[in-house]
């Protein structure tokens, strides 16, 4: 098997004080990254700070590994910005950024508090931004680069009382794709992964402590996050050394009369075959989804019906 080697990469990993990101932050020092290490080292809802990054660190240096610790905020621009002139001060460049950070403040919709809505928004969508934007003008000089974005199940699939996290989580993949489509000529993929462990954050739902360690999560993290990785645009779900391809696919779908203006009726009447999903394609970007519907316009307009 050829080897996925991090040799001479430089790596940030946000929330790697504990949990998942430990984890990978470990893994990919382990296979020669020296890696930036950052976590305010709060509490699961965002409050308070430590110095949770210093550990992992010392636990890095202790294994023979490169790292420094970090306790800028992923949640303004200037943390962002200060983190990776952090890691390019310290390592002098920045091939590969894991947006592993999060907090949770779960409320049912209709008891949500705004403030906690934002700050759950700030962490995971702006924050992955925030430290994203600076890393990608580094490595669009390089023309070098690898972005790793975390995302959920309750983003991709919906959870019960975590509207800001779900949502936060599925605007991660929105984000992640456009990095994709933008940071493809320059060398930079990106790709999301949807972990499964047992951690703090799902310690009261999860059971398994041993099959759901996050070291199950960790190597599809370094693939990624590696000069091996040649895919890109992709959300791949992983747990207990399981790996799967979570998409979004377009289905076959119903077209209606070109000649006529679709009635909501004929809608209604022809919902099931607008669901269904027995054949469908994956678009790689929103111009592709659009050269799918090409015919169906053309159809339309030349049966002379307005678009
Ligand atoms: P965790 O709570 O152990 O790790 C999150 C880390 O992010 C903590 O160490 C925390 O201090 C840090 N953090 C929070 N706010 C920060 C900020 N503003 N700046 C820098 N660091 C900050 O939880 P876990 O499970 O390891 O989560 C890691 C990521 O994986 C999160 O994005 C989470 O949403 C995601 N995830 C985890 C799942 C699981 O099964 N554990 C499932 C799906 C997604």
């Amino acid at each position: 098997m050829e080897e996925v080697s991090l040799s001479g990469r430089v790596a940030v990993v946000t929330g790697a004080g504990g949990g998942l990101g430990r984890a990978y932050a470990l893994e990919l020092a382990r296979r020669g990254a020296a890696v930036l290490v950052n976590d305010t080292g709060g509490t699961l809802d965002g409050t308070g700070q430590t110095s949770a990054a210093d550990a992992v660190v010392e636990e890095i240096l202790g294994l023979g590994g490169r790292a420094a610790s970090n306790q800028d905020s992923v949640s303004t621009p200037e943390g962002g910005e200060a983190m990776v002139a952090a890691a390019l001060d310290r390592f002098g460049r920045v091939d590969a950024v894991v947006n592993n950070a999060g907090i949770l403040r779960d409320k049912s919709f209709g008891k949500i508090d705004w403030d906690d809505f934002h700050a759950v928004q700030d962490v995971h969508l702006r924050g992955a931004a925030y430290v994203s934007q600076p890393a990608f003008r580094a490595m669009r000089e390089q023309g070098y680069g690898r972005f790793v974005f975390v995302s959920s199940n309750a983003g991709t699939f919906g959870s019960f009382g975590q509207a800001s996290y779900g949502s936060a989580k599925a605007g991660v993949i929105g984000l992640a794709q456009v990095v994709a489509i933008e940071g493809q000529r320059h060398g930079i993929l990106s790709n999301v992964v949807c972990p499964l462990a047992r951690t703090r954050m799902t310690e009261s739902m999860l059971d398994a402590p041993e099959a759901l360690s996050p070291e199950h999560v960790a190597p599809l993290v370094a693939y990624l996050a590696s000069e091996r990785c040649r895919e890109t645009h992709q959300v791949i779900s992983a747990g207990a050394g399981h790996f799967a391809r979570v998409f979004t696919g377009l289905g076959a779908g119903w077209q209606a009369d070109p000649a006529e203006v679709v009635s909501a009726e004929a809608v209604a009447e022809h919902m099931d075959r607008i669901l269904d999903s027995s054949t469908y394609s994956i678009p790689l970007s929103a111009p592709e989804e659009l050269e799918m519907l090409a015919p169906y316009v053309a159809a339309r307009t030349a049966a002379g019906q307005a678009v």
